[in-house]
């Protein structure tokens, strides 16, 4: 099953700015997330079938801080998601969860619930875990 992915800097951004200042990022830059609670990157991914799929979300905190994020699934199911510290700007890991998508299109948008913002983000990655659920909704 191909992983199906999507770039932070190539999705919808509110209050927050590409950069390329730190490097290790793929891809042309990353979304360094405004430093205030809301501030958010909703990523678009286009599953070929429904069903559970694993979410890793690449990303940077070079503080020692965590920022979680809560993330859902077309406006639904939030799930909070912890992006503790990586050691420097440059160092970047995953974290990852499960959710269901359905085929199609499928908005995954990733909030900052602290003050100081998310972490600086990188790329969002989807793979099927699960069956594969093609039924009509
Ligand atoms: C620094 C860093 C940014 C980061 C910011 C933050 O300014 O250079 O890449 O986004 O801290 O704390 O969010």
């Amino acid at each position: 099953v191909p992983a199906l992915e999507q770039e932070a800097e190539n999705a919808t951004i509110s209050q927050g700015v590409v950069e390329s200042n730190h490097a290790g990022f793929s891809g042309t830059g990353f979304v360094n997330y405004d430093n205030v609670i809301g501030s958010s990157v909703e990523y678009t991914i286009n599953a070929d079938s429904g069903g559970e799929h694993e979410l890793t979300f690449r990303y940077a905190n070079g503080t020692t801080v965590d920022r979680p994020v809560s993330v859902t699934v077309d406006g639904a199911n939030a799930q909070t998601v912890s992006f503790p510290g990586t050691g420097a700007w440059t160092t970047w890991q995953t974290r990852t969860l499960k959710v269901t998508l359905h085929a199609g299109s499928n908005k995954i948008k990733a909030t900052a619930t602290t003050a100081n913002g998310g972490p600086n983000a990188d790329k969002l990655t989807a793979v099927l875990t699960g069956p594969a659920d093609n039924e009509a909704p």
